[in-house]
């Protein structure tokens, strides 16, 4: 194994090195880094060894077309971690085969930003259970073919993180962690150039801390104190914190508001080259010790910069293996929205190709707002206004918009800017909730033709996101099409964040109609699933090729092409409620049998081509692409 070791170390010390010098030069960084990868190595369990050497003979593991990624929070899914295992089954039923389990280390008591504001990286949420249990748990879902992500918050701790508290008592060692400024001169001059995340409930980037005596950067909340990455010894601690939880079985940590962990003044304070060298040093000091555990970017930026954290130029391939593609759901809601597919023909195509060693992370709903990531050039040329399709999405969205079948919320809205966020469940804003508004009994639903057509429009946007190509994350309850869950307003630390509108716990007993027909859960969960099955059969969804992306001559239209050695495919949606038609020379050369592969049934393409139902979509195989 140690002979393993040192051919790892030979392969990845060059980008560990290189990192570190890039962003702190030659302060013997590289040395600690070292002493540290032995330790770790000499604890990391023989189980997980193996697991590095299946991974490292399957490094695409987190690309293949068999990946099925899930999202939710453990006290909302099944109570306890020890829960988390009873629901095992669910997972596997699902096709699941990665789950991310929301924040669950010690938090500061609430509000702590649903757990993003973490008080101690050792221990876990005691309402959820112990270290011990998360092991546990970890070598379970090994057991039962899923990897375990967590979230690794880098770049704030609590104000309640014994770090802080230090820092407030006056140590200088731990002041060093945070950026604290003794008067509001190095503030203001920042703050000529931040964007503000949380405008509305925490405007501003600094608090003044009274025990602090000083100026605290908070990019987010107050009581979240930014961590000064510049600070080797923060580098040191993060390294040694990723590297507990790579031996504690955690398969893949996201990189929670990476973007933001380098300040430049001057700058939005994001994107910072900086990032990318810290991300490759500690990928590549993971590489080394615990190859089976992989990155993966929340990096929720404009378009255009978003494929350097899968890394670009000379650190292609060397960052984050996976990164949310948030742009991908921006277009899934701007299409649905429009029922028009060239907008995000333009925005896709403009996307530089990523490293073929990485993959899109690729969602329609998450635990946060939807930020809308509309690029006033991609707007520009089809003779948009941006700044007027942001509003509209976020009209329409909130439900304002006249005619609007979603049902949502603006978050954070920001007068000076005019920006606002959406919250809200996909099938809330898929149009789920207005269709029912007038249906009370869940389980004996009415199908009017307007929740009929709700759920082909949640199912149509997730087998977008689901085909795209690269790991697709489902999050709790879109399976089952949950709707808003208003109950937050009830809850003090919840009132003033209107994202846990899209939080919802587990209705079980809902769960339970899933695989009954006629009920509205079974409608949603067997389309997912089937498309889920489909998208398993089909090389071309490999996270490693590259999607082609077109509106059809009818816009309502999206083509997505993936072309594979082992077969192409052809996708084809309908982003509207209308029959839209594709003519058979817009898609390639059928060959003698045409397949369309979530159905199974074979296509008749002897005519000029076909009518494509509301919001239907087909994913062809058996066609020659056009070149
Ligand atoms: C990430 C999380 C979000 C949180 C923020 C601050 O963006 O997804 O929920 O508010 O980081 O930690
Ligand atoms: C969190 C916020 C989101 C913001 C993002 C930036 O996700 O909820 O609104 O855009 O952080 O990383």
């Amino acid at each position: 194994m140690s002979l393993c070791l040192e051919e790892r170390r030979q392969r990845w010390l060059p980008d560990l090195r290189d990192g570190l010098l890039t962003v702190y030069g030659d302060t013997g960084l590289v040395d600690r880094v070292e002493a540290l990868m032995a330790a770790a190595f000499k604890a990391r369990r023989p189980e997980l060894q193996l697991r590095d050497t299946q991974r490292l003979l399957r490094p695409d593991w987190f690309q293949r077309e068999s990946e099925v990624g899930y999202a939710a929070y453990t006290e909302l899914f099944a109570g306890t971690l020890d829960g988390i295992s009873e629901r095992i089954g669910y997972l596997n039923e699902l096709g699941v085969s990665y789950l991310h389990l929301m924040p669950l280390l010690l938090p500061r008591p609430a509000p702590n930003d649903g757990g993003y504001a973490v008080a101690d990286y050792d221990q876990v949420r005691p309402d959820l259970g112990t270290m011990a249990d998360l092991e546990k748990l970890a070598g379970a879902l090994h057991g039962a073919g899923i990897s375990l992500t967590l979230d690794l918050v880098l770049n704030h701790v609590a104000r309640e993180h014994r770090w802080a508290a230090a820092a407030r008592e006056g140590d200088e060692r731990y002041r060093r962690y945070f950026h604290v400024f003794d008067d509001r001169e190095m503030p203001e001059r920042y703050e000529r150039s931040l964007p503000e995340v949380f405008p509305a409930s925490s405007p501003g980037n600094f608090t003044f801390d009274e025990e602090a005596g000083g100026w605290v950067w908070t990019t987010f909340n107050s009581w979240q104190w930014d961590l000064n990455w510049s600070n080797p010894d923060v580098f040191m601690e993060f390294a040694s914190i990723v590297l507990s939880f790579a031996n504690r079985g955690v398969d893949c940590l996201r990189l929670d508001a990476i973007a933001f962990i380098w300040k430049r003044l001057g700058t939005d304070c994001q994107n910072q080259p900086e990032v990318h060298a810290i991300t490759q040093a500690l990928r590549a000091m993971t590489r080394i010790v615990a190859p089976a555990t992989i990155f993966k970017a929340e990096a929720i930026v404009a378009p255009d910069i978003v494929t350097d954290y899968l890394g670009t130029g000379e650190r292609a391939g060397k960052v984050s293996d996976l990164a949310y593609h948030n742009s991908l759901m921006v277009q899934a809601w701007s299409m649905l929205a429009t029922r028009d597919a060239r907008l995000a023909e333009k925005a896709l195509s403009s996307m530089r190709p990523k490293a073929t060693t990485t993959a899109w992370a690729t969602y329609l709903r998450c635990h946060d707002d939807i930020g809308w990531a509309i690029d006033d050039r991609d707007a520009a040329s089809l003779g948009l206004s941006g700044s007027a399709h942001r509003a509209f999405l976020a009209d329409f969205y909130s439900g304002a918009f006249p005619g609007s079948f979603a049902t949502g919320a603006n978050f954070q809205s920001n007068p000076g800017t005019g920006d606002r966020r959406t919250s809200g469940s996909a099938a809330s804003l898929a149009g789920l909730e207005s269709a029912l508004d007038e249906q009370r009994d869940q389980a004996d639903v009415i199908w009017t033709v307007g929740l009929r057509l709700a759920v082909s429009r949640l199912l149509c946007a997730y087998a977008f996101v689901i085909g795209f190509g690269g790991l697709p994350i489902i999050y709790m309850g879109d399976e089952l099409g949950l709707r808003n869950d208003y109950s937050y307003r009830g809850v003090e630390e919840h009132t003033n964040d209107n994202r846990w509108m899209h939080r919802p716990s587990m209705p079980w007993d809902r769960a339970a109609l899933r695989n009954q027909a006629g009920t509205l859960e079974e409608s949603v969960y067997s389309g997912l699933r089937s498309i889920l099955a489909a998208r398993k059969r089909l090389p071309s969804l490999h996270g490693a090729v590259e999607s082609a992306v077109s509106a059809g001559s009818d816009p309502a239209i999206l083509l997505v092409s993936r072309r594979h050695a082992a077969g192409d495919v052809m996708q084809v949606y309908n982003f509207s409620e209308r029959d839209a038609w594709v003519a058979w020379g817009e898609l390639g050369d059928p060959s003698d049998r045409v397949v369309e592969e979530i159905s199974g049934v074979p296509s008749d393409h002897t005519g000029e081509g076909f009518v494509v139902s509301p919001y239907a979509y087909r994913w062809l195989t058996g066609l020659s692409l056009a070149p």
